[in-house]
C-alpha cells in the first residue's frame, strides 16, 4: 500500500457524521456546480456521494436547493472570475432563504490567502474547503448545520490517496477512475502543481478493484483519470501495465487522460495495438509550436521529439484520433514563434484542439517573465488559430462519412426523444434516429454527414 493513503479510520470517522446527520433526520437538497476539469467532475461525484451518505438528495434546480457547493478551478483567471461572480450572486438566493449553506472548494481555494479573504469579503459563505480536505465534507456539514458555526478550512499538507469514500456518478454508461493526483511537471504558466501537490498513485488493487465494480454494474467506459498519467507510479512501463490489466477486466471501453509527451513510452503505444478495449484516442496537449517556448514553458520536449512522438502513435493505429490543448500568447512569445504553432497544428492536423490565450498565475514562474505582446494581438492570433482547427476538425469528419461505427450511446437529444447521442471509438460524436432503449448500447452506426464539430448517422441494426 502506498505510503500516502489517508488512514481508513479517518474515512471511517467521516461515515459516522454522515450517520449522525442522517440520524437527525434532517431532509436537505444539494446541488453542486463543478467548473474546470474532469478531475473537479470526479471529485464532485465523490461530494455528492457523501451528501447523499448524509441523507440528503440532489437537485438540479440551482434555486431550490438547500445546500449549494461551487467547486473551483484556477487554472486560468477567467475561470476564477466566473466562480466568485457566480459566488456573490448566491448572496442575493440566501436574502430569501437565510437557512441557505453555502459552500466553496476547489483548486481556487487551495491558492494563498483565497480562503480568508472569502471568510472576511463574505459572511454568507458558510463553508470553505480545499483539494486535499474534501474526504472530510460529512464532518464540515455536521459542523455548519449541527452546531450553527462557519467552516473555513484548507490543508497546506501535500496531498494523499484518499480511498474508500462514496461516489454517487453522473452517469451509468461512462465513468471516470483516479489513478493518480497531482502534479509534478512544473511547467512554467501552470498553478496545478501548486493547488493539487506532488504526484501519489493510487494502488493497483484498488484502481482493479473499482474498474471490476463498475463492469459489474453494467458501466461501458471508463476514463482513467491523471493530471500526468504517463508518471502512474513513478512512470516508465507502470501505466501500460495498468492498461494491460484493465484490458482483461472486459470492460468495453478504456480511455486516458491526460498524457505529457515527454513520459509517452513505447509500451505504452503499443497498447494500441495491444489492448483491445483501449480506444483509439489520444489527448496529447502540446501547448505551442515552437522550441525556445517550448524550453521557457518548461515542457522538456522539443517540436521535433513531439512529432516523433506522433509519427511512432500513428504507425501503431493509424486511425487515431489526435487531440490537443494549445496556450497562446505566453510571455515573450513572438508572431514568428506563434506561427510554429499555426506549423505544427498544420502538420499534425488534430481531430480537436482546445485553445487558450495565456493567463498569469501568481505564484508560477511565467507570471514574472515579461509579456509585452497586447490582448488586442492575442485575441487575433488565436482566433486565427481556431479557424485554422476548425478547418482540420472538418476536413477529419468529413472523411468519417461513409464508414460504419460503433457507437456507444450516452445521451438522448435535448431537441428530440427520437435521436440519440454517442461516440465513436475515435471519439466524435455521433448523433442518429433511436429510442431512449439504447442507451448504454454500442451500436454500429452508417456515417451519413459531418458538422462542425458533430457527426450525423443511421443505425444499421
Ligand atoms: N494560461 C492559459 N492556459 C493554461 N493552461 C494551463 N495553465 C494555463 C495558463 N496559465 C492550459 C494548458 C493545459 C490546459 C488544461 O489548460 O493548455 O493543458
Ligand atoms: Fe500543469 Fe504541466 Fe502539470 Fe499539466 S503537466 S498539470 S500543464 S504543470
Amino acid at each position: 500500500m502506498s505510503d500516502n493513503h489517508i488512514p481508513a479510520e479517518q474515512i471511517a470517522a467521516q461515515y459516522r457524521y454522515a450517520e449522525r446527520l442522517k440520524e437527525l433526520g434532517i431532509q436537505k437538497t444539494y446541488h453542486i456546480v463543478t467548473m474546470g476539469c474532469q478531475m473537479n467532475v470526479r471529485d464532485s461525484e465523490t461530494m455528492a456521494g457523501w451528501l447523499d451518505k448524509c441523507g440528503f438528495t440532489k437537485t438540479d434546480a440551482r434555486e431550490k436547493a438547500d445546500i449549494i457547493i461551487y467547486n473551483t478551478c484556477c487554472v486560468r483567471e477567467n475561470a476564477e472570475n466566473k466562480a466568485l461572480g457566480n459566488v456573490i450572486w448566491l448572496k442575493e438566493l440566501k436574502k430569501d432563504k437565510p437557512e441557505l449553506i453555502i459552500g466553496v472548494c476547489g483548486c481556487m481555494m487551495q491558492q494563498e490567502g483565497v480562503s480568508e479573504n472569502l471568510k472576511q469579503k463574505y459572511p454568507f459563505i458558510d463553508l470553505v474547503f480545499g483539494t486535499h480536505n474534501a474526504y472530510c465534507l460529512p464532518e464540515y456539514i455536521y459542523t455548519v448545520i449541527a452546531e450553527q458555526s462557519r467552516v473555513f478550512e484548507v490543508w497546506d499538507v501535500d496531498g494523499s490517496v484518499p480511498e474508500g469514500q462514496p461516489v454517487t456518478r453522473n452517469s451509468a454508461v461512462n465513468a471516470f477512475v483516479n489513478i493518480m493526483y497531482g502534479c509534478n511537471n512544473f511547467c512554467t504558466y501552470c498553478i496545478v502543481p501548486y493547488v493539487r501537490g506532488r504526484e501519489r498513485s493510487r494502488d493497483e488493487k484498488d484502481i482493479l478493484a473499482e474498474c471490476a465494480l463498475l463492469r459489474d454494474r453494467g458501466v461501458k467506459e471508463i476514463m482513467l483519470l491523471g493530471q500526468n498519467v504517463n508518471s502512474y507510479m513513478g512512470g516508465k512501463s507502470a501505466f501500460a501495465d495498468l492498461i494491460k490489466k484493465i484490458d482483461t477486466l472486459g470492460i468495453e471501453r478504456i480511455r486516458f487522460m491526460t498524457s505529457h509527451p515527454k513520459d509517452i513510452t513505447d509500451e505504452l503505444i503499443d497498447c494500441f495495438a495491444a489492448c483491445r478495449h483501449l480506444m483509439p484516442a489520444l489527448h496529447l496537449p502540446v501547448q505551442a509550436g515552437d522550441n525556445e517556448i517550448l524550453m521557457r514553458m518548461n515542457r522538456r520536449y522539443t517540436r521535433e521529439k513531439y512529432l516523433e512522438t506522433v509519427k511512432k502513435i500513428r504507425s501503431v493505429c493509424p486511425d487515431i484520433g489526435l487531440t490537443t490543448d494549445i496556450i497562446v500568447g505566453f510571455p515573450g512569445e513572438t508572431r514568428r514563434q506563434f506561427e510554429q504553432t499555426l506549423s505544427l497544428v498544420n502538420e499534425v492536423k488534430y481531430d480537436a484542439a482546445y485553445t487558450f490565450i495565456y493567463s498569469p498565475r501568481a505564484g508560477t514562474l511565467a507570471a514574472k517573465y515579461e509579456d509585452p505582446v497586447s490582448m488586442e494581438e492575442k485575441t487575433e492570433w488565436i482566433e486565427e488559430l481556431i479557424a485554422l482547427q476548425q478547418h482540420w476538425t472538418a476536413e477529419t469528419l468529413k472523411k468519417q462519412v461513409g464508414r460504419v461505427q460503433p457507437v456507444l450511446v450516452e445521451t438522448v437529444s435535448a431537441r428530440s426523444d427520437n435521436t440519440v447521442g454517442g461516440k465513436t471509438p475515435r471519439g466524435h460524436m455521433v448523433n442518429f434516429g433511436g429510442g431512449k432503449e439504447l442507451i448504454g448500447r454500442i451500436v454500429n452506426v452508417k456515417i451519413t454527414d459531418a458538422g462542425k464539430n458533430t457527426l450525423k448517422g443511421t443505425l444499421e441494426e
